[in-house]
């Protein structure tokens, strides 16, 4: 059966060159990936351990995230680069996915590709680099290579908002299959899951 990927990217605008990414990203998928763009970043409220307190599953729109994390065999983040850093609705997204809830730590264990689109020349390195960071800290399983780093991101696209140009094509589809491979490599065996 199809591996499952959920894609995150961490703008909220509708516009989001990130989620443009994913959603190509979504039609190339090679065979036995599947890949599901996700909306939810709007959703999940300000981190705030008094609401997690109130309730240890959290907010609605915290539920649903990580319930969709827990039932991923993998995570593929887009991460827009925002004054040399991951944006902040995208590490207060990720604070609440390290969080001990019912599902457990969702990201423990999680493999996950980073990869992310910025209008600027150097597409993302540094958001990238924080990216990966926090998801060592949170015990994701972050796939050290190959990189993809989309720069100029404006001329890559057409103006519908397809992604044309080949060679991001390409190293995306390489990305993907890279991907797949390292979830291949990483997942804990089916048995092992029960407790
Ligand atoms: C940016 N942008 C940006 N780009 C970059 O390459 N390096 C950077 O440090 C920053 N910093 C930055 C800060 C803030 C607050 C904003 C709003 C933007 C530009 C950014 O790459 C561009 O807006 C992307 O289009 C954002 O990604 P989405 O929303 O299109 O996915």
């Amino acid at each position: 059966s199809a591996r499952r990927v959920l894609c995150l990217a961490g703008s909220l605008r509708r516009h989001s060159w990130n989620r443009r990414l994913l959603h190509a990203a979504a039609l190339q998928a090679p065979t036995g990936l599947q890949l599901d763009v996700h909306d939810a970043l709007a959703a999940v409220p300000l981190f705030d351990e008094d609401l997690e307190s109130r309730d240890p599953a959290g907010p609605a729109g915290v539920q649903a995230l990580r319930a969709a994390v827990a039932a991923a065999d993998g995570l593929l983040i887009a991460t827009p680069e925002y004054n040399q850093a991951l944006p902040g609705v995208l590490k207060n997204a990720l604070d609440w996915l390290s969080r001990e809830s019912p599902l457990g730590e969702v990201l423990a264990g999680k493999p996950v590709a980073v990869l992310g689109a910025s209008s600027g020349p150097w597409g993302t390195r540094l958001a990238q680099a924080s990216l990966r960071q926090v998801l060592h800290t949170c015990g994701a399983l972050v796939m050290p290579a190959p990189s993809l780093f989309v720069a100029r991101v404006a001329e890559r696209f057409d103006a519908r908002g397809w992604l044309t140009d080949t060679a991001t094509l390409q190293s995306l589809q390489s990305f993907l299959l890279a991907f797949d491979a390292w979830m291949e490599r990483v997942a804990r065996p089916a048995a092992l899951e029960q407790p």
